[in-house]
Protein backbone atom coordinates (compact mmCIF):
# COMPACT_ATOMS: atom_id res chain seq x y z
CA UNK A 1 0.00 0.00 0.00
CA UNK A 2 0.67 3.72 -0.01
CA UNK A 3 0.11 7.34 -0.92
CA UNK A 4 -0.36 8.96 -4.13
CA UNK A 5 3.10 10.13 -5.24
CA UNK A 6 3.82 13.13 -7.35
CA UNK A 7 5.29 11.25 -10.00
CA UNK A 8 3.39 9.44 -12.82
CA UNK A 9 2.89 5.89 -11.85
CA UNK A 10 3.69 2.33 -13.56
CA UNK A 11 1.74 -1.00 -12.43
CA UNK A 12 4.18 -3.63 -12.17
CA UNK A 13 2.50 -6.70 -11.96
CA UNK A 14 4.89 -9.40 -10.73
CA UNK A 15 7.03 -7.23 -9.13
CA UNK A 16 8.42 -8.50 -6.79
CA UNK A 17 10.01 -11.14 -9.31
CA UNK A 18 13.41 -10.83 -10.79
CA UNK A 19 12.74 -9.02 -13.89
CA UNK A 20 10.04 -6.90 -12.26
CA UNK A 21 12.05 -5.67 -9.23
CA UNK A 22 14.79 -4.81 -11.39
CA UNK A 23 12.14 -2.75 -13.79
CA UNK A 24 10.33 -1.13 -10.79
CA UNK A 25 14.41 0.22 -9.43
CA UNK A 26 14.96 1.86 -13.08
CA UNK A 27 11.14 2.87 -13.37
CA UNK A 28 11.81 4.78 -10.14
CA UNK A 29 15.52 6.53 -11.72
CA UNK A 30 13.49 7.28 -14.68
CA UNK A 31 10.73 9.40 -12.96
CA UNK A 32 8.10 6.49 -12.49
CA UNK A 33 6.84 5.36 -9.34
CA UNK A 34 6.14 1.70 -9.68
CA UNK A 35 3.38 0.51 -7.90
CA UNK A 36 3.81 -3.42 -7.62
CA UNK A 37 1.52 -6.00 -7.70
CA UNK A 38 2.13 -9.43 -6.87
CA UNK A 39 0.95 -12.38 -5.05
CA UNK A 40 4.18 -13.64 -3.99
CA UNK A 41 3.58 -17.19 -5.73
CA UNK A 42 7.69 -17.21 -6.72
CA UNK A 43 8.68 -13.38 -5.39
CA UNK A 44 10.24 -12.10 -2.92
CA UNK A 45 9.13 -9.39 -1.10
CA UNK A 46 12.18 -8.22 -0.06
CA UNK A 47 13.05 -7.24 -3.53
CA UNK A 48 10.18 -4.71 -3.60
CA UNK A 49 11.75 -1.19 -2.44
CA UNK A 50 11.08 1.08 -4.87
CA UNK A 51 7.17 1.86 -3.72
CA UNK A 52 3.71 1.19 -2.88
CA UNK A 53 3.47 -2.74 -2.60
CA UNK A 54 -0.08 -4.87 -3.07
CA UNK A 55 0.02 -8.48 -2.50
CA UNK A 56 -2.82 -9.99 -4.74
CA UNK A 57 -3.57 -11.44 -7.68
CA UNK A 58 -3.45 -9.84 -11.01
CA UNK A 59 -6.98 -11.16 -11.68
CA UNK A 60 -8.23 -9.78 -8.09
CA UNK A 61 -10.73 -7.00 -9.48
CA UNK A 62 -11.34 -5.15 -6.00
CA UNK A 63 -7.75 -5.12 -5.73
CA UNK A 64 -7.16 -3.28 -9.17
CA UNK A 65 -9.59 -1.05 -8.71
CA UNK A 66 -8.05 -0.03 -5.12
CA UNK A 67 -4.48 0.72 -6.84
CA UNK A 68 -6.57 2.82 -10.15
CA UNK A 69 -7.85 5.12 -7.36
CA UNK A 70 -5.08 5.63 -5.67
CA UNK A 71 -2.76 5.73 -8.18
CA UNK A 72 -4.19 6.33 -11.24
CA UNK A 73 -1.39 4.83 -13.20
CA UNK A 74 -0.25 5.86 -16.82
CA UNK A 75 0.28 1.98 -17.37
CA UNK A 76 1.17 -1.96 -16.48
CA UNK A 77 3.62 -3.92 -17.36
CA UNK A 78 3.09 -7.52 -17.10
CA UNK A 79 5.79 -9.69 -15.76
CA UNK A 80 3.41 -11.82 -13.42
CA UNK A 81 3.98 -15.16 -15.01
CA UNK A 82 4.92 -18.78 -14.52
CA UNK A 83 8.51 -19.85 -16.08
CA UNK A 84 9.24 -23.08 -16.07
CA UNK A 85 9.44 -25.00 -19.24
CA UNK A 86 9.67 -28.07 -17.94
CA UNK A 87 6.98 -27.69 -15.47
CA UNK A 88 4.85 -26.24 -18.15
CA UNK A 89 5.24 -29.95 -20.14
CA UNK A 90 4.25 -31.71 -16.82
CA UNK A 91 1.32 -29.37 -15.38
CA UNK A 92 -0.17 -27.41 -18.65
CA UNK A 93 -3.05 -26.76 -16.17
CA UNK A 94 -1.40 -24.57 -13.96
CA UNK A 95 0.60 -22.40 -16.93
CA UNK A 96 -2.77 -21.74 -19.11
CA UNK A 97 -4.45 -21.01 -15.96
CA UNK A 98 -1.99 -18.40 -14.24
CA UNK A 99 -0.34 -17.21 -17.60
CA UNK A 100 -3.46 -16.94 -19.65
CA UNK A 101 -6.61 -16.75 -17.74
CA UNK A 102 -5.67 -14.70 -15.34
CA UNK A 103 -3.67 -12.36 -17.38
CA UNK A 104 -7.01 -12.44 -19.48
CA UNK A 105 -9.12 -11.96 -16.16
CA UNK A 106 -6.59 -9.16 -15.96
CA UNK A 107 -6.85 -6.89 -19.11
CA UNK A 108 -10.73 -7.34 -18.63
CA UNK A 109 -10.29 -5.51 -15.52
CA UNK A 110 -8.16 -2.84 -16.32
CA UNK A 111 -9.57 -2.14 -19.44
CA UNK A 112 -12.96 -0.81 -17.50
CA UNK A 113 -11.11 1.27 -15.32
CA UNK A 114 -10.53 4.11 -17.08
CA UNK A 115 -6.74 4.53 -17.24
CA UNK A 116 -4.68 4.75 -20.08
CA UNK A 117 -4.54 1.55 -21.72
CA UNK A 118 -0.96 1.10 -22.21
CA UNK A 119 0.54 -2.99 -21.41
CA UNK A 120 3.96 -4.11 -21.35
CA UNK A 121 4.25 -7.88 -21.86
CA UNK A 122 6.57 -10.66 -20.75
CA UNK A 123 6.83 -12.63 -24.06
CA UNK A 124 9.41 -15.08 -24.55
CA UNK A 125 11.95 -15.80 -27.67
CA UNK A 126 10.49 -19.95 -26.46
CA UNK A 127 7.86 -18.90 -29.28
CA UNK A 128 10.19 -19.39 -32.05
CA UNK A 129 11.30 -22.97 -30.89
CA UNK A 130 13.66 -24.88 -32.99
CA UNK A 131 15.45 -22.19 -35.85
CA UNK A 132 18.38 -22.36 -37.82
CA UNK A 133 21.64 -20.97 -36.42
CA UNK A 134 20.77 -17.74 -38.23
CA UNK A 135 19.44 -14.41 -35.81
CA UNK A 136 16.02 -15.07 -34.97
CA UNK A 137 13.78 -11.83 -36.57
CA UNK A 138 10.21 -10.75 -35.37
CA UNK A 139 9.04 -12.71 -38.43
CA UNK A 140 10.99 -15.91 -37.99
CA UNK A 141 8.12 -18.57 -38.22
CA UNK A 142 6.69 -19.17 -34.26
CA UNK A 143 6.92 -22.89 -32.81
CA UNK A 144 6.08 -22.92 -29.56
CA UNK A 145 7.25 -26.40 -28.19
CA UNK A 146 5.87 -26.54 -24.34
CA UNK A 147 2.46 -25.22 -23.01
CA UNK A 148 5.03 -22.60 -21.71
CA UNK A 149 5.87 -21.02 -24.98
CA UNK A 150 2.41 -21.44 -26.12
CA UNK A 151 0.88 -19.67 -23.43
CA UNK A 152 3.09 -16.68 -24.28
CA UNK A 153 2.17 -16.76 -28.15
CA UNK A 154 -1.38 -17.05 -27.11
CA UNK A 155 -1.36 -14.33 -25.23
CA UNK A 156 0.28 -11.72 -27.38
CA UNK A 157 -2.47 -12.97 -29.67
CA UNK A 158 -5.32 -11.88 -26.95
CA UNK A 159 -3.62 -8.35 -27.07
CA UNK A 160 -3.64 -8.08 -30.44
CA UNK A 161 -7.26 -8.74 -30.40
CA UNK A 162 -7.69 -6.51 -27.70
CA UNK A 163 -5.75 -4.01 -29.53
CA UNK A 164 -8.09 -3.74 -32.42
CA UNK A 165 -11.23 -4.22 -30.70
CA UNK A 166 -10.97 -2.22 -27.28
CA UNK A 167 -8.24 0.10 -28.24
CA UNK A 168 -5.40 -1.82 -25.76
CA UNK A 169 -1.92 -0.56 -27.03
CA UNK A 170 0.56 -3.03 -26.33
CA UNK A 171 4.28 -3.88 -26.35
CA UNK A 172 5.43 -7.71 -26.98
CA UNK A 173 8.71 -7.95 -25.72
CA UNK A 174 10.29 -11.41 -26.39
CA UNK A 175 13.07 -11.75 -24.15
CA UNK A 176 15.87 -14.31 -24.71
CA UNK A 177 18.15 -15.52 -21.94
CA UNK A 178 17.53 -12.60 -19.08
CA UNK A 179 20.99 -12.58 -16.92
CA UNK A 180 22.82 -11.38 -14.65
CA UNK A 181 22.05 -9.09 -11.22
CA UNK A 182 21.87 -5.41 -10.17
CA UNK A 183 25.04 -3.26 -10.94
CA UNK A 184 24.49 -1.86 -7.02
CA UNK A 185 23.96 -5.40 -5.80
CA UNK A 186 20.76 -4.57 -4.67
CA UNK A 187 18.55 -7.54 -6.61
CA UNK A 188 19.14 -10.36 -7.98
CA UNK A 189 18.56 -13.30 -9.57
CA UNK A 190 16.40 -16.49 -7.18
CA UNK A 191 13.98 -18.60 -8.67
CA UNK A 192 12.63 -21.43 -6.80
CA UNK A 193 13.73 -24.49 -8.53
CA UNK A 194 16.11 -22.68 -10.28
CA UNK A 195 16.58 -23.77 -13.97
CA UNK A 196 19.07 -21.08 -15.47
CA UNK A 197 22.64 -22.00 -16.62
CA UNK A 198 24.80 -18.95 -14.84
CA UNK A 199 22.71 -19.03 -11.40
CA UNK A 200 23.07 -22.60 -11.43
CA UNK A 201 26.60 -22.24 -12.50
CA UNK A 202 27.41 -19.91 -9.61
CA UNK A 203 25.33 -22.38 -6.99
CA UNK A 204 27.70 -25.04 -8.14
CA UNK A 205 30.28 -22.89 -6.74
CA UNK A 206 29.56 -22.31 -3.75
CA UNK A 207 27.24 -25.59 -3.03
CA UNK A 208 29.30 -27.92 -4.42
CA UNK A 209 26.91 -30.25 -6.76
CA UNK A 210 27.79 -30.60 -10.34
CA UNK A 211 26.09 -28.32 -12.68
CA UNK A 212 24.50 -30.66 -15.39
CA UNK A 213 25.38 -29.75 -19.28
CA UNK A 214 23.16 -31.32 -21.20
CA UNK A 215 24.62 -31.85 -24.84
CA UNK A 216 28.00 -31.53 -25.78
CA UNK A 217 27.51 -32.41 -29.45
CA UNK A 218 25.68 -29.80 -31.06
CA UNK A 219 26.52 -28.50 -34.65
CA UNK A 220 28.30 -25.37 -32.59
CA UNK A 221 31.90 -24.46 -32.57
CA UNK A 222 32.64 -26.10 -29.22
CA UNK A 223 29.27 -28.39 -29.34
CA UNK A 224 27.25 -27.07 -26.45
CA UNK A 225 24.36 -24.98 -27.23
CA UNK A 226 24.32 -21.52 -27.79
CA UNK A 227 21.56 -18.57 -26.19
CA UNK A 228 21.57 -14.67 -26.22
CA UNK A 229 22.23 -13.93 -23.08
CA UNK A 230 20.87 -10.11 -22.01
CA UNK A 231 21.11 -8.47 -18.88
CA UNK A 232 18.30 -7.70 -16.58
CA UNK A 233 19.25 -3.91 -16.48
CA UNK A 234 19.20 -3.31 -19.74
CA UNK A 235 16.23 -5.30 -20.15
CA UNK A 236 14.46 -3.03 -17.50
CA UNK A 237 15.51 0.06 -19.93
CA UNK A 238 13.54 -1.65 -22.45
CA UNK A 239 11.02 -1.92 -20.87
CA UNK A 240 10.68 1.78 -19.65
CA UNK A 241 11.21 3.00 -23.11
CA UNK A 242 9.08 0.25 -24.41
CA UNK A 243 6.04 2.58 -22.04
CA UNK A 244 6.93 5.97 -22.74
CA UNK A 245 6.77 4.64 -27.11
CA UNK A 246 3.46 3.72 -25.92
CA UNK A 247 2.43 6.72 -24.35
CA UNK A 248 3.67 8.88 -27.14
CA UNK A 249 -0.04 9.58 -29.36
CA UNK A 250 0.23 7.83 -32.71
CA UNK A 251 2.29 5.26 -31.72
CA UNK A 252 1.25 1.55 -32.25
CA UNK A 253 1.55 -1.34 -30.73
CA UNK A 254 4.20 -3.65 -31.64
CA UNK A 255 6.10 -6.96 -30.88
CA UNK A 256 9.81 -6.98 -30.58
CA UNK A 257 12.60 -9.04 -29.78
CA UNK A 258 14.77 -8.41 -26.79
CA UNK A 259 18.49 -9.29 -27.35
CA UNK A 260 21.89 -8.68 -27.73
CA UNK A 261 22.73 -10.69 -31.18
CA UNK A 262 25.54 -12.18 -30.18
CA UNK A 263 26.05 -15.88 -29.11
CA UNK A 264 27.29 -17.40 -26.41
CA UNK A 265 27.94 -21.18 -26.13
CA UNK A 266 27.71 -22.77 -22.42
CA UNK A 267 31.16 -23.65 -22.52
CA UNK A 268 31.93 -20.29 -22.62
CA UNK A 269 29.28 -19.44 -19.88
CA UNK A 270 31.32 -21.74 -18.24
CA UNK A 271 34.90 -20.24 -18.83
CA UNK A 272 33.76 -16.93 -17.39
CA UNK A 273 32.51 -18.08 -14.42
CA UNK A 274 35.95 -19.64 -13.56
CA UNK A 275 37.54 -16.62 -14.57
CA UNK A 276 35.17 -14.30 -12.84
CA UNK A 277 34.93 -16.43 -9.64
CA UNK A 278 39.08 -18.16 -9.80
CA UNK A 279 37.98 -21.36 -9.08
CA UNK A 280 36.57 -24.15 -11.39
CA UNK A 281 33.03 -25.02 -11.98
CA UNK A 282 32.40 -28.80 -11.15
CA UNK A 283 30.41 -29.85 -14.51
CA UNK A 284 28.55 -33.21 -14.94
CA UNK A 285 28.43 -33.43 -19.00
CA UNK A 286 25.30 -35.08 -20.28
CA UNK A 287 23.21 -36.11 -23.41
CA UNK A 288 20.82 -33.27 -25.30
CA UNK A 289 17.72 -32.68 -23.68
CA UNK A 290 14.28 -32.66 -25.47
CA UNK A 291 13.26 -29.42 -26.88
CA UNK A 292 16.25 -28.02 -26.57
CA UNK A 293 17.57 -25.69 -29.80
CA UNK A 294 21.02 -25.63 -30.59
CA UNK A 295 20.84 -22.08 -30.93
CA UNK A 296 18.90 -18.94 -30.26
CA UNK A 297 19.85 -15.67 -30.78
CA UNK A 298 18.02 -12.47 -31.57
CA UNK A 299 18.17 -10.37 -34.46
CA UNK A 300 17.84 -6.77 -31.93
CA UNK A 301 17.83 -4.75 -35.07
CA UNK A 302 14.03 -3.85 -34.78
CA UNK A 303 14.08 -2.65 -31.41
CA UNK A 304 16.90 -0.47 -31.58
CA UNK A 305 15.40 1.40 -34.59
CA UNK A 306 12.35 2.09 -32.83
CA UNK A 307 12.91 2.63 -29.07
CA UNK A 308 16.93 3.58 -29.82
CA UNK A 309 17.70 0.68 -27.41
CA UNK A 310 21.36 -0.13 -27.22
CA UNK A 311 22.23 -2.84 -24.21
CA UNK A 312 25.18 -1.33 -22.50
CA UNK A 313 25.72 -3.88 -19.55
CA UNK A 314 25.10 -7.33 -21.29
CA UNK A 315 28.90 -8.23 -22.09
CA UNK A 316 29.20 -11.79 -21.14
CA UNK A 317 31.92 -10.43 -18.17
CA UNK A 318 28.90 -7.89 -16.95
CA UNK A 319 26.67 -9.97 -16.66
CA UNK A 320 28.29 -12.68 -14.51
CA UNK A 321 30.44 -10.26 -12.55
CA UNK A 322 27.26 -8.87 -11.44
CA UNK A 323 25.82 -12.03 -10.80
CA UNK A 324 28.49 -13.53 -8.67
CA UNK A 325 28.25 -10.60 -6.47
CA UNK A 326 25.15 -10.76 -5.79
CA UNK A 327 25.01 -14.43 -5.38
CA UNK A 328 28.17 -14.25 -3.11
CA UNK A 329 26.35 -11.70 -1.27
CA UNK A 330 23.19 -13.81 -0.70
CA UNK A 331 25.33 -16.80 0.28
CA UNK A 332 26.84 -15.11 3.29
CA UNK A 333 23.28 -14.04 4.38
N1 LIG B 1 13.82 -15.02 -16.78
C1 LIG B 1 13.91 -15.15 -18.11
O1 LIG B 1 15.00 -15.45 -18.67
C2 LIG B 1 12.72 -14.94 -18.97
C3 LIG B 1 12.83 -15.16 -20.36
C4 LIG B 1 11.70 -14.94 -21.16
C5 LIG B 1 10.51 -14.49 -20.60
N2 LIG B 1 10.42 -14.31 -19.25
C6 LIG B 1 9.14 -13.85 -18.70
O2 LIG B 1 9.35 -12.71 -17.88
C7 LIG B 1 8.43 -12.68 -16.79
C8 LIG B 1 9.19 -12.46 -15.51
O3 LIG B 1 10.16 -13.50 -15.35
P1 LIG B 1 11.04 -13.61 -14.04
O4 LIG B 1 12.27 -14.37 -14.41
O5 LIG B 1 11.16 -12.27 -13.41
O6 LIG B 1 10.11 -14.55 -13.13
P2 LIG B 1 9.82 -14.51 -11.56
O7 LIG B 1 9.19 -15.83 -11.21
O8 LIG B 1 11.03 -14.09 -10.82
O9 LIG B 1 8.74 -13.34 -11.45
C9 LIG B 1 7.37 -13.53 -11.70
C10 LIG B 1 6.61 -12.78 -10.61
O10 LIG B 1 5.21 -12.84 -10.88
C11 LIG B 1 4.52 -13.14 -9.68
N3 LIG B 1 3.25 -13.79 -10.10
C12 LIG B 1 3.11 -14.96 -10.79
N4 LIG B 1 1.82 -15.18 -11.03
C13 LIG B 1 1.12 -14.15 -10.48
C14 LIG B 1 -0.25 -13.81 -10.42
N5 LIG B 1 -1.20 -14.60 -10.96
N6 LIG B 1 -0.62 -12.67 -9.78
C15 LIG B 1 0.33 -11.87 -9.22
N7 LIG B 1 1.64 -12.14 -9.25
C16 LIG B 1 2.04 -13.27 -9.88
C17 LIG B 1 5.46 -14.03 -8.90
O11 LIG B 1 5.19 -14.04 -7.50
C18 LIG B 1 6.81 -13.37 -9.22
O12 LIG B 1 7.12 -12.34 -8.31
C19 LIG B 1 7.66 -13.99 -16.85
O13 LIG B 1 6.40 -13.74 -17.44
C20 LIG B 1 8.51 -14.87 -17.75
O14 LIG B 1 7.73 -15.81 -18.46
C21 LIG B 1 11.49 -14.51 -18.43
Amino acid sequence: MGSPSALPSVLVAGGAGYIGSHTAKALLRAGFQPVVLDNLSTGHRTAVNYGPFYEGSISDAALLGEIAAAHRPVGAILFAGYIAVGESTQNPSKYFHNNVVEPMQFLDHYRELDLPQNVVFSSSAAVYGIQGSDPIAESSPMDPLSPYAETKLFFERVLRWYGSAYGVKSACLRYFNAAGADPDGELGECHGPETHLIPLALAALTEGAPLRVFGTDYATPDGTAIRDYIHVTDLADAHIRALRHLMNDGSASFVANLGTGTGTSVREVIQMVERVAGKTVPVEYGPRRDGDAPALVADASYVRELLGWVPQHSSLESIIRTAWAWHTREARR
